[in-house]
């Protein structure tokens, strides 16, 4: 996955009509990726990936795919065929799932990023899930992140505070993409955890997930040029 630095930055469209998103992408002119999550697939369809791509934009299909491996492959090849540049698997689908996601993906299909545990559980939900206490969510982060490793996945998507244990876990070969970013000054909304651009370059983030930082500043394109600058003083010249 090697890429400039714009196209380490994907924008959020978390809007609720295929035409505030449009419209955002139009006010983001030198934006080229951009993630489409559950809201807005589900009101705008999959006609939308072919939109973005038509623009010349990248897509990061984030649905978080949980299911048996047959289903999970299936949705994988139909992704793949619309264009899509990377999209979600949930980690806890299990081996099975990841390995057929990962094969169903092919060789110069999307990059499967697995979605290990989502930030808004705390460690009391993750022991009535799984019927355990964790020696903390940071270790289940890793322990899942060597699942999605070890079935054949290059990529997770983790908060900023968890970049750092992953890298020193597994090296730079795993690929990062990190949402909870907030621009310094910003109000960090319902993110708890939260980093700058900067930091989580700094920490290693191969991808940042940027949403209302860009999309609710009153200038977006300076809102993302700002976060592209931050994220280059972050991660270095090599970037
Ligand atoms: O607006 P904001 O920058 O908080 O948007 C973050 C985006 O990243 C949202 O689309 C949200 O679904 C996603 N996300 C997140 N935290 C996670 C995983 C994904 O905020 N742990």
């Amino acid at each position: 996955m090697s890429a400039t630095v714009n196209d380490r930055i994907i924008v959020a469209l978390d809007f609720p009509t295929r035409k505030g998103a449009l419209e955002m992408v139009e006010a983001l002119e030198g934006a080229s990726f951009f993630k489409v999550g559950a809201q807005l697939f589900t009101e705008a369809g999959p006609g939308l990936i072919g939109d973005l791509i038509k623009k010349g934009k990248k897509v990061f299909l984030d649905l978080k795919f949980h299911d048996i491996p047959n289903t999970v492959a299936g949705a994988v090849r139909a992704a793949a065929q619309r264009g899509v540049e990377m999209l979600t698997v949930h980690a806890s689908g299990g081996e099975a799932m990841l390995r057929a996601a990962r094969e169903a993906a092919g060789d110069d299909g999307p990059t499967v990023v697995a979605v290990t545990l989502l930030t808004s559980l705390a460690s009391e939900d993750v022991e009535h899930v799984f019927g355990r206490t964790p020696a903390s969510l940071v270790d289940e982060v890793v322990r899942l992140t060597g699942l999605a490793v070890s079935s054949g996945l290059s990529g997770v998507v983790a908060s900023p505070a968890e970049v750092k244990p992953l890298k020193r876990s597994y090296g730079d070969v795993l690929q990062v993409v990190t949402p909870g970013i907030r621009l310094a000054g910003d109000d960090p909304a319902d993110q708890s955890r939260f980093a700058t651009p900067e930091r989580a370059a700094r920490a290693g983030a191969d991808y940042l997930v940027v949403g209302r930082s860009i999309t609710a500043a009153r200038d977006p394109a300076a809102a993302f040029a700002e976060v592209v600058q931050a994220y280059e003083s972050g991660r270095g010249p090599e970037a």
